[in-house]
């Protein structure tokens, strides 16, 4: 069984004992529900750390109102013996009440402009902002050396690196690549609520970042781009939050001449009850 720790003292006394003997601690957080991709990002902290800690922590603050926070799965046996198997060290695992001393409404806030405001952040008003504040709370908590987040939730790893960077976390960002299933959508753990007529035409998502890509090397205008790809949904039965074309950084494309090359595809897409998020990175 993987050590599991449900109190923030036990949680430090471990952490201090580790960097006392000079071990370096890395650190994966989750919302739990783990599959691949998680157990690659536990992969990835355990290369450039001694110790591996993984959090499992249903945050209530980067759900909205209308989100499905209660309905998100919980299965903690399965993920504690996942995590085991990936070769982690340490399941943290703290209360709403531990990670929210104050409760989640009083809670002191983080919040990274700029970042925060577009794509999801305009579909979703406050959840980078939960996504932040309960992230610095984690680091503070875990301490860690380096942390491992998913390159598949593109916006928020850059509000991640913001953070990291603004408030001086001592600490290295690991960023893991995608993984997919056979047909190309991206592993996650809301493919669950795809039914059986809907799974198959989820990997629209991930051939319409394709043609999104192809678009933007041949030269077409990025709002063409855009507009083709949630055409493109829409023909295949999604309601289309964005498909979006920026730099990088996420700042729109202004295609004047000089403009570094590296371009981002970004689609929040609905089918039937399921929002699926996907991305691609390339350059023109
Ligand atoms: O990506 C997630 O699972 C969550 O947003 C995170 C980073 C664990 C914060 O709750």
């Amino acid at each position: 069984m993987i050590e599991t720790v449900t109190e923030l003292a036990e949680l430090r006394a471990r952490i201090i004992e580790w960097k006392r003997a000079g071990l370096r601690v890395g650190f994966v957080p989750t919302m739990g529900n783990l599959h691949a991709g998680h157990h690659s990002l536990v992969a990835l902290a355990r290369a450039r750390a001694d110790r591996v800690v993984a959090s499992v922590f249903v945050n209530p603050t980067q759900f909205g109102p209308d989100e499905d926070y209660a309905r998100y799965p919980r299965t903690l046996q399965a993920d504690a013996d996942g995590l085991q198997a990936a070769g982690c060290d340490l399941l943290w695992l703290p209360s709403v009440e531990t990670m929210y001393p104050f409760g989640p409404a009083a809670t002191v806030q983080v919040r990274v402009p700029g970042v925060s405001g577009v794509l999801e952040g305009a579909h979703r008003p406050g959840h980078f902002d939960g996504v932040a504040t309960v992230v610095a709370r984690l680091f503070n908590q875990v301490q860690p050396d380096v942390a491992a987040f998913g390159r598949k939730d593109y916006q928020q790893l850059a509000v991640v690196r913001y953070l990291v960077s603004d408030l001086a976390f001592p600490l290295e960002l690991l960023a893991g690549e995608t993984l997919r299933e056979g047909d190309g959508l991206a592993m996650s753990s809301r493919n669950q609520y795809l039914s059986a007529q809907e799974r198959p035409r989820a990997a629209e998502i991930r051939r319409t970042l394709e043609a999104m890509r192809d678009a933007a090397r041949q030269g077409r205008a990025p709002a063409a781009v855009e507009a083709e790809a949630a055409q493109r949904l829409t023909a295949a039965g999604f309601q289309v939050d964005y498909a979006a074309l920026r730099r990088p950084d996420l700042g729109e494309v202004r295609g004047t001449a000089g403009e570094e090359s590296g371009r981002v595809a970004l689609i929040a897409a609905r089918l039937g009850r399921t929002r699926l998020i996907d991305n691609l990175e390339f350059s023109v």
